[in-house]
């Protein structure tokens, strides 16, 4: 990760970040500001759902640690225990907002999730990236995923949560997900596919549960193998 990397524009500025699928014009230009984004989470009733996810899916244990890719304005790091937590994030609003609020427990980089080479081989116990996936298209996705094994010890775990088209769900939740700032939305399938290459067979967990309106989400789990090469992994649900 080359660090301060970000090309910053102004939020209402039509733009996409190289190998990001990331529409940030028009309303969706508000989700830029910090504040906008953290009242979009309230209304949905993010706090609550990522204190499910955290508990059920990302299970962070005390005095490890832990890299948060697509930190935002380091919306996880209050609901985890104490930990080494790093989490990078490539629109540096969300990571002065972040040094700001929780400066004194983390460490906040701005810059792009695909780029982790400052990054020690087997520095990190858990590698979250949270609601990112959808906005990485395949190549930058690859390599993002790439330096998460990189980094990650043996019998370190990659866990992902990300929107998902999957048959039969919701009309609300395909509209939301339509309009999603994300451009690359998958189906379960398609996000297994970016992950398996690397770590082995991945099992997806599909939920419909964790949000106030009726939403798709998939979270993946993926385990480093001792030795680092690919196997069987996974999951609990
Ligand atoms: C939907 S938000 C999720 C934020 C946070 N993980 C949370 O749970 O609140 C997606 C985040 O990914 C960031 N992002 C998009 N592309 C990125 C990239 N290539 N590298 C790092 N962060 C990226 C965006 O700036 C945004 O903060």
């Amino acid at each position: 990760m080359q660090a301060e990397r970000a090309r910053p524009t102004a939020p209402g500025q039509a733009d996409r970040a190289e190998g990001t699928g990331q529409v940030n014009t028009g309303v969706r230009a508000l989700l830029r500001l910090p504040r906008a984004y953290r009242l979009m989470q309230w209304f949905l009733g993010t706090r609550r759902a990522r204190e499910r996810v955290i508990a059920e899916h990302f299970r962070p244990v005390e005095g490890s640690s832990v890299l948060d890719l697509g930190c935002g304005p380091g919306s996880l790091l209050p609901a985890l225990p104490p930990l080494r937590y790093v989490g990078i994030d490539l629109e540096p609003g969300y990571i002065e907002q972040a040094r700001r609020d929780f400066g004194d427990r983390g460490e906040f980089h701005a810059g792009s999730a695909a780029d982790l080479e400052a990054f020690a081989p087997e520095s990190f116990d858990l590698v979250m990236a949270n609601a990112l996936l959808h906005h990485l298209d395949d190549a930058t996705a690859t390599r993002m995923i790439g330096g998460a094994h990189r980094v990650l010890r043996p019998g370190g775990r990659l866990v992902t949560l990300d929107n998902a088209w999957v048959p039969g769900q919701p009309w609300i939740a395909r509209t939301l997900i339509g309009w999603d700032r994300g451009q690359h939305v998958r189906t379960p399938e398609g996000y297994r596919a970016l992950v398996e290459p690397l770590f082995g067979p991945v099992r997806a967990v599909v939920r419909q549960d964790l949000l106030r309106i009726p939403y798709t989400l998939v979270i993946l789990e993926a385990v480093k193998a001792p030795g680092g090469a690919a196997a069987p992994g996974i999951l609990r649900t």
